[in-house]
């Protein structure tokens, strides 16, 4: 076992810097993956789609992300970290652009699916870069500045959608500086992205990378400076054992005998799949809607859509407190609980709706009790599961199968939530959301066992140290 770096306060500042630089790519996930709410309703009437077509283009985002988060192991373990990140911040740009100014559905889509795999290849890219980078006794902490990150995103998209379309006039079908609202929505995120290429090119490489491409001296250099390793010819030599003991760098350090793969890619793939199957971002995704259909006027929805996120960054402060000190497991399993039992209350109160379609209403009490149900759900959603499955797979796999371990892990994350997002809307109608959400309970229900029976501690350990 190592034993633990002590790095003084000027290092720790260097490592929140470098940590902050990568976490950028999390706020870009965050504000692009929601900038599309406050601009849908404007894309459905100005290209006439029907709801099919219109969840599509909302969903078809997710599938680029899945790609990217699937390309970005591989290519982080090719190319390095930072010219991953640097062709994230040019997918994040040239999409922003194309989907301000597109003229066609296809073309929409297209620039969508691009930033898709923008979003897919930071999701990787940051809690690998974190992870690889950060001392073991503050990794939690540092690698949930990424979920931060991703809650400022989802945040700030909300803001600047309501923003641009009050500048235009209150609709985001609207003319502002000869625009419509809804395209200004997209322009706007070229800003944080180009922000994050320059903050990517400023960054030192990941030293565990370094290794792999025997730049031994650059990596021990890299150690010593930022995070303050006193021994980084040491950690050098040991990541070094760690790379060496196979020799294949490919699938073949993945594979295994659970259908064909290790069992404890399993572990990252299903704990990803999890994360989605509670239905967080049918709330993030659909929520004003959601609060609409149960009786909620436009600006009631709104601020209470609001009010949501900024739950969702307040809370997230509770992992990054304590993800190093209680530890990884016990966090989820209160999370699973918890979650478990708002979400039972939200599909009770959803079952006592009246009428159906537009009409939906919930009588009193059980408006509150829904609103309070969901709210619940997100405050332990973003004080355990939100940060601590990406904090996870970060850390979890050893090093010689991390980035493709993760890419994998990632790329099922982002299968199930199109498969959440796309299904959420006509489910809603024909099976109604007390079910949805009676579903979403009962998968958090078994996330408690799953963590109970299968998911390693690795708080405090070397990343050297992680077998499967
Ligand atoms: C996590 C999820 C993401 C969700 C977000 C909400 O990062 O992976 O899908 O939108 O939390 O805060």
């Amino acid at each position: 076992m190592s034993q633990p770096t002590q790095p003084s306060s000027g290092h720790a500042a260097k490592v929140i810097a470098v940590t902050v630089a990568a976490a950028v790519g999390g706020f870009l996930f965050g504000f692009d993956s929601s900038v599309i709410n406050g601009a849908v309703d404007s894309i459905q009437g100005h290209f006439e789609l029907g709801s099919f077509f219109t969840g599509f283009a909302v969903a078809i985002a997710l599938l680029g992300c899945a790609a990217g988060a699937w390309f970005a192991g591989q290519l982080a373990d090719r190319w390095g970290r930072k010219k991953v990140m640097l062709l994230g911040s040019a997918l994040f740009t040239i999409s922003s652009i194309g989907s301000g100014l597109a003229f066609s559905v296809p073309d929409l889509m297209l620039w969508r699916v691009l930033g898709g795999l923008g979003i897919g290849i930071a999701s990787v890219i940051a809690p690998t870069y974190i992870s690889e980078i950060a001392p073991a006794r503050y990794r939690g902490s540092l690698a949930s500045l990424q979920q931060l990150a991703i809650t400022l995103g989802i945040f700030t998209a909300l803001l600047s959608d309501a923003i641009l379309q009050n500048a235009a006039g209150g609709a985001s079908n609207e003319l502002w500086w000869n625009l419509e609202a809804w395209r200004w929505m997209f322009l706007v995120g070229v800003v944080p992205a180009l922000v994050y290429g320059v903050l990517a090119l400023m960054i030192p490489e990941s030293p565990r990378f370094l290794v792999g491409k025997d730049l031994d001296e650059e990596a021990a250099r890299i150690l010593a400076d930022v995070t303050g390793d006193l021994h980084p010819d040491e950690r050098v030599a040991e990541i070094r054992l760690t790379l060496r003991r196979e020799t294949a760098r490919s699938w073949d350090d993945i594979r295994g005998p659970v259908f064909g793969l290790q069992s404890l890619v399993w572990v990252g793939i299903t704990m990803a799949i999890f994360q989605q199957f509670v239905g967080i971002n049918a709330i993030f995704y659909y929520s004003t809607t959601l609060w609409k259909s149960v009786g909620f006027s436009e600006n009631q929805s709104f601020t209470t859509s609001v009010i949501t996120a900024v739950i969702n960054v307040v809370m997230t402060f509770v992992a990054i407190l304590f993800v190093d000190k209680i530890g990884r497991r016990p966090l989820l399993m209160v999370g699973s609980i918890g979650m478990f039992v708002s979400l039972l209350l939200a599909a009770i109160a959803f079952s006592q709706a009246t009428g159906s379609g537009d009409d939906l209403q919930l009588p009193a009490p059980w408006g509150t009790v829904a609103l309070v149900g969901a709210n619940a759900f997100v405050i332990f959603f973003a004080a355990t599961w939100g940060p601590i499955m990406w904090v996870m797979l970060g850390e979890m796999f050893p090093n010689r199968m991390r980035a493709l371990a993760l890419g994998l892990s990632t790329a099922a994350n982002w299968i199930a939530n199109f498969t959440v997002t796309l299904a959420f809307p006509p489910l809603t109608e024909s099976v109604g959301l007390w079910f949805l959400y009676g579903l979403f309970a009962f998968f958090a229900l078994l996330s408690f066992f799953f963590v109970k029976s299968k998911i390693p501690e690795t708080k405090g350990m070397e990343l050297e140290d992680m077998h499967t």
